[in-house]
């Protein structure tokens, strides 16, 4: 791969978009290489994915200002159809997704995030989603995982204004989980990851799928819903042999 450099340790995988000088801008390349990592992660034995940015300053920076600027509305409606068909596979995989936000986080780059399960950052991070400064509204789908993450007041004020917020208002917003120390943020990612590994790779899986169901359906929708994935749980071999482990307390 050119810009996705993969690598596994166990049962984590990490993603880091490894095109520093121009601060991990995801182009279309980068975004087939997304395409091709995601659809291996969802066969494999792979059990938490990371996703980060190489070098100290950003995660990403965001959709390719420079191939914007060359292309008209047929290839932006393109563009932003391979976006969406990234991140929304990143939010459907039955696998948590972690970002670790190690610097600029805007625009895609902020979408990006969004579209994970858990974000931490550094305290350098600076999330964003700057489009309308450049003409365009968010199109990777930052207009609704935004409202969704941190409620319609605050991702309107991002959005209409345009501005970077620092990785401690990001966290009082509610749209980081935790800041841990630029020189740890990776090594403090690998362990929280490495504690969910622990569980039930079905479990989680369908965990996440409820949470993110439960997001868009009115209430006694999710909760029926939580009863069959929750009765779908008994059905596997995994279940029997936790669930046994305890009772024989091994
Ligand atoms: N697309 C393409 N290239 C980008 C980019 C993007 N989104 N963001 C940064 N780059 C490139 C710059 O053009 C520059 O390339 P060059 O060295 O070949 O000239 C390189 O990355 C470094 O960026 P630079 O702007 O010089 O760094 P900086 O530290 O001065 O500023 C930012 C950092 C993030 C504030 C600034 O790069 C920026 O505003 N980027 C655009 C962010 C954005 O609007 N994203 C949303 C896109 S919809």
């Amino acid at each position: 791969m050119a810009y996705l450099k993969v690598e596994r340790d166990d049962e984590i995988v990490q993603i880091m978009i490894d095109r520093a000088d121009k601060l991990n801008a995801m182009n279309l390349d980068v975004m087939d290489e997304f395409i091709s990592v995601l659809d291996t992660l969802e066969r494999d034995s792979s059990k938490v994915i990371i996703i980060t940015g190489s070098g100290q300053k950003a995660f990403s920076a965001g959709a390719d200002i420079e191939y914007m600027n060359s292309i008209g509305s047929t290839e932006a409606e393109k563009y932003a159809l391979r976006g969406h068909e990234v991140l929304n596979k990143i939010e459907k995989l039955e696998k948590p997704v972690i970002s670790a936000i190690n610097g600029y986080a805007l625009g895609g780059g902020c979408e990006l995030a969004l579209s994970s399960d858990i974000r931490f950052a550094s305290p350098n991070a600076q999330l964003g989603q700057p489009e309308v400064t450049l003409g365009i509204c968010p199109g990777w789908g930052g207009t609704q995982r935004l409202l969704r993450i941190i409620g319609p007041a605050r991702a309107k004020d991002l959005i209409f204004t345009g501005r970077k917020i620092s990785a401690d208002e990001a966290f009082s917003m509610g749209l980081v989980n935790k800041i841990f120390p630029s020189e740890n943020l990776l090594s403090e990612t690998r362990s929280y990851a490495k504690l969910i590994a622990r569980n039930s790779t079905f479990a989680i899986g369908i965990s996440k799928n409820l949470v993110n169901k439960g997001m868009d359906a009115n209430l006694d929708t999710g909760l029926k819903l939580e009863i069959y994935s929750w009765s779908l749980c008994f059905s596997t071999k995994d279940r029997q042999e936790r669930m046994k482990a305890f009772v024989e307390k091994k």
